[in-house]
């Protein structure tokens, strides 16, 4: 929780002025999010998926849950359309006619509530008409037209209303920054992220006043941790997002403007030796998603010196650890400490955080699972 502390300031700094909303899906505790919320500098949440953001509009976390992508939960949809309530506090992810469609389909908007809408507009970098890019591939919607286009289909469907834009810059957090692919491929994606950020930036800003020209919007959200420095700087932007800084995953480790503190770890005991400079624990292949690789295995974390085996990598059941005197060091019960490569997919692992402060355990809070939740 010190750790916790010192990376949720310093993520107010980085934001400098704007809001954080909270990227859920880096979280998925209903403690810490209720913690960050009652902090300085933070305002609603970046759902993950609708039946989360109602869960949480629901049960009184957040009274402003944007749902940060389409959704095609149709039973979702219906409880969102059923509640006037929980239709002041969602707000929805569009980016395509057929996400307004498949709503009208599952309850036509003579009755239902109102639904707030929110465009995702796409940050990537791309040429070669499309091959070569950087970022994710997420939002058809690049161009003002494609932008103001939708946004008028929204304007003029009753039943929405268009209240915010996104546009997550998704370049610096892509897992080509990770160590696995090599100097010189990474010297050069950094000269086009480089390059290009200045452009999208023009890009953004142009989006945005055309969109502002047609209708009053409540917020334009950018952002994402290995983003947030920069785009917290643009005058367009009236909030930013993030999450993977607060409990500092191996994920984070390659940043550079935000670097936050390790504060998320899992332990796991030591229940065989299997001969000189090896330990093998329990449990341990709670595997990252994304590109595959070792890069998205867990960290041995402490005691320091320990490291997976190439041929085993985490396993199912039990994960090898190589690490001469260190392992030779551990006898069987004790706990070895590792990093997830990615916070939020760790709490899925596990039904509580235990939440320490100094030396002390000062409360044991449950996971979404724990919560018997699983949104995803
Ligand atoms: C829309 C959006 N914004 C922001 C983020 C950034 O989250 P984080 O701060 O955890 O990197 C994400 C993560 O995928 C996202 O999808």
């Amino acid at each position: 929780m010190d750790a916790w502390d010192a990376n949720s300031d310093d993520l107010v700094r980085h934001a400098a002025g704007r809001p954080i909303r909270v990227v859920t899906a880096a979280i998925r505790n209903r403690a810490l999010l209720r913690d960050l919320l009652g902090r300085d500098g933070y305002r609603g949440v970046l759902s993950f998926t609708l039946a989360e953001a109602i869960w949480l509009a629901g049960t009184g976390i957040s009274d402003d849950a944007l749902v940060a992508y389409p959704s095609a939960d149709r039973r979702a949809i219906s409880r969102l359309t059923s509640d006037e309530h929980l239709a002041g506090r969602v707000t929805l992810m569009v980016d395509d006619i057929a996400h307004l469609d498949l709503v009208d389909a599952v309850a036509p908007p003579e009755a239902r509530a109102e639904l707030r809408v929110c465009l995702d507009l796409d940050s990537s970098w791309q040429a070669l008409r499309g091959r070569w890019r950087l970022g994710y591939r997420r939002s058809p919607l690049r161009a003002v037209d494609d932008v103001t286009r939708l946004a008028r289909a929204v304007m003029s469907r009753p039943g929405f209303r268009l209240v915010g834009l996104m546009a997550y810059n998704s370049q610096p957090a892509v897992d080509l920054w990770r160590t696995r692919h090599g100097r010189i491929r990474r010297a050069l994606a950094r000269r086009v992220l480089r390059r290009s950020m200045g452009r999208l930036a023009e890009r953004q800003a142009a989006v945005v006043e055309a969109v502002r020209a047609i209708t009053d919007l409540e917020f334009v959200n950018a952002g994402g941790t290995a983003s947030m420095a920069a785009t917290a700087q643009h005058s367009w932007v009236t909030e930013v997002s993030a999450g993977s800084a607060l409990l500092g995953p191996a994920s984070t480790d390659d940043l550079t403007d935000v670097q936050p503190r390790p504060a998320a770890f899992f332990a796991a005991p030591v229940v065989r030796r299997p001969g000189p400079g090896v330990v093998t624990v329990a449990g341990g292949g709670y595997v990252a998603s994304g590109t595959a690789g070792a890069h998205q295995l867990p960290l041995p974390w402490l005691p320091e010196g320990l490291r997976l085996s190439r041929d085993e990598g985490a396993g199912q059941t039990q994960t090898p650890l190589l690490g001469g005197a260190t392992a030779d060091s551990l006898a069987i019960g004790d706990l070895v400490w590792f990093r997830h490569v990615k916070a939020g997919e760790m709490a899925e692992r596990f039904d509580n955080y235990h939440l320490v402060r100094g030396e002390r355990l000062v409360d044991t809070t449950p996971t979404y699972r724990g919560d018997g939740k699983a949104f995803l």
